[in-house]
């Protein structure tokens, strides 16, 4: 009997340890078949006004020394939001704030998902 609870101990520790691995502040990451869909959008549909380098246009640059220093939480809402009164167009509709965090996380990063050659 002692040792059946030990045990169950030890699993409600795991899963209290694989649930907390969502640590705060870091995003969940999307599934490949929506990393492939946010580089797409990333290159054809940011890139339309951000340059397809990210390197601005009608929009500012989103590289790594753009963004450096800026709260991710505020790039992340004006990817969700986007900055009315200007061009930057919500994007809340086609995806979550986690796949937003993770644009963000990547481009702070200098590590934009590149879409694949063959398009998606
Ligand atoms: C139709 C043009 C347009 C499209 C499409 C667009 N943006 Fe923007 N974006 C802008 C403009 C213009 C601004 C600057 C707004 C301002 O003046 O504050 C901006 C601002 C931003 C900012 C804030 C940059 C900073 O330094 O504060 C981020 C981040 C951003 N856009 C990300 C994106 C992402 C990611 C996408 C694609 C999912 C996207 N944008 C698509 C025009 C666009």
């Amino acid at each position: 009997m002692r040792n059946h609870i030990a045990w169950r101990r030890a699993a409600l520790a795991g899963l209290a340890a694989a649930l907390l691995g969502a640590a705060p502040g870091a995003a969940a990451q999307p599934t490949a078949a929506r990393q492939a869909q946010l580089a797409h959008w990333l290159r054809d549909d940011c890139g339309a006004c951000h340059g397809m380098t990210l390197g601005g246009g009608l929009g500012p640059p989103l590289t790594r020394e753009a963004l450096s220093g800026k709260p991710p939480e505020g790039l992340v809402a004006t990817v969700l939001y986007g900055r009315p009164g200007t061009a930057m167009p919500p994007w809340q509709p086609f995806m979550t704030q986690d796949e937003a965090q993770w644009l963000i996380d990547r481009l702070q990063a200098g590590k934009p998902p590149a879409a694949s050659p063959q398009g998606n």
